[in-house]
């Protein structure tokens, strides 16, 4: 693979194209997805936080209409009680140090599950009880070996589940052709920036959309040190729509992730949602991919928003490898 300058996140989000597919998991780890697939199985548990959680809401949201078995995710330190010995966990951490992916695995080892590791090292690599590791590489920062993270999940899911495995390499060259004819066209990653600069972008998705949203306001909060949130449809019309009211005096920036997928009822919720917004005094801005799939449509989406947010940190003056509350937050709990 050509060598990308992982000290440089924006080397590291072009570069997403090609990182796409360039995890092999080994024929030996993919015999044994089919054989956990085989044997009757409760359901499909993918653990992991932050950066290294969110393929698994991608994988997740992707097979939620054709999984014949649960797909849940876990964002904390506990797995629920029904997750036992007739479950398939995969514990995700890039760095491997992970307090509650650790804790959460050992856990799944406790439980008698078939226990599966993603990890570029740390003391998840050395942890027992997993029956199959995937070791990916190392050195980037986890939300930007989200490309490599994704592709082992996918992979391994694929197999779990029988289904018929995705090329990703084309799926990177569907994003590295489209990222040129951003460039140049109104969508052009940095005017969509400067869009969002002076206000607080929540990103509003539906269905495999709704993971999209939330990993671009997790890649503006990280990348660009801003704030950004994230909702659903059709959740946030029984809640949030009550929110955009005149009098509330916040730059609310509503983006509408729109789906080609979507359907009738959908479409409609999302241009009702327009109107109102648009009366209240916020102006939605819509953003849509053509694609020809639900993978190509999120892969290509969350490209596009991942550049926007270094472009949004470039405009901000921030420096957006580095994450050093997080770090620091780790840093101090490790210490009590
Ligand atoms: O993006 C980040 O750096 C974080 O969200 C991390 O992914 C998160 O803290 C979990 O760490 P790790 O991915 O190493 O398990």
């Amino acid at each position: 693979m050509e060598q990308i300058a992982t000290t440089n996140m924006s080397s590291m989000v072009k570069a997403f194209p090609k990182l796409l597919g360039s995890v092999k998991v080994d024929q030996d780890i993919l015999n044994l997805c089919m054989k956990i697939g085989d044997e009757v199985l409760g359901g499909l548990c993918i653990i992991g936080m932050g950066g290294s959680a969110i393929a698994g809401q991608y994988v997740q949201a992707l097979f939620n209409d054709v999984s014949t078995i649960p797909i849940i995710t876990v964002r904390d330190s506990i797995i629920p009680s029904f997750v036992d010995k007739n479950w398939a966990t995969i514990s995700v951490s890039y760095s491997g140090n992970t307090e509650e992916t650790l804790g959460a695995f050992d856990e799944s080892v406790k439980r008698g599950c078939h226990s599966l590791i993603i990890t570029s090292g740390g003391e998840l690599l050395s942890r027992h009880g997993s029956l199959g590791t995937i070791t990916i590489p190392s050195g980037y920062q986890p939300r930007a070996a989200f490309p490599i993270i994704f592709s082992a999940v996918l992979q391994i899911v694929e197999c779990i589940l029988g289904m018929e495995k995705t090329d990703l390499k084309k799926k990177g060259h569907i994003l590295s052709k489209r990222e040129q004819e951003w460039e140049s066209s109104p969508l052009a990653p940095k005017e969509m920036a400067k869009d969002i600069l002076e206000s607080i972008p929540l990103f509003i998705g539906s269905r495999h959309l709704n993971p999209v949203a939330y990993r671009a306001k997790c890649q503006i909060n990280e990348n660009a040190k801003a704030m950004a949130f994230s909702s659903e449809i059709p959740e946030s019309n029984h809640n949030e729509i009550e929110s955009f009211d005149r009098n509330n005096d916040l730059p609310f920036l509503p983006m509408l992730l729109r789906s080609n997928f979507e359907e009738k009822r959908i479409s409609q919720r999302f241009e009702i949602i327009s109107e109102i917004y648009a009366e209240e005094g916020y102006t939605p801005l819509r953003l849509s991919m053509k694609s020809d799939s639900k993978i190509d449509e999120m892969l290509l989406m969350t490209f596009y928003l991942d550049i926007v947010s270094l472009e949004l940190a470039i405009l901000r003056g921030v420096d957006p490898n580095a994450v050093d509350k997080i770090s620091r937050l780790k840093e101090e709990l490790g210490h009590l």
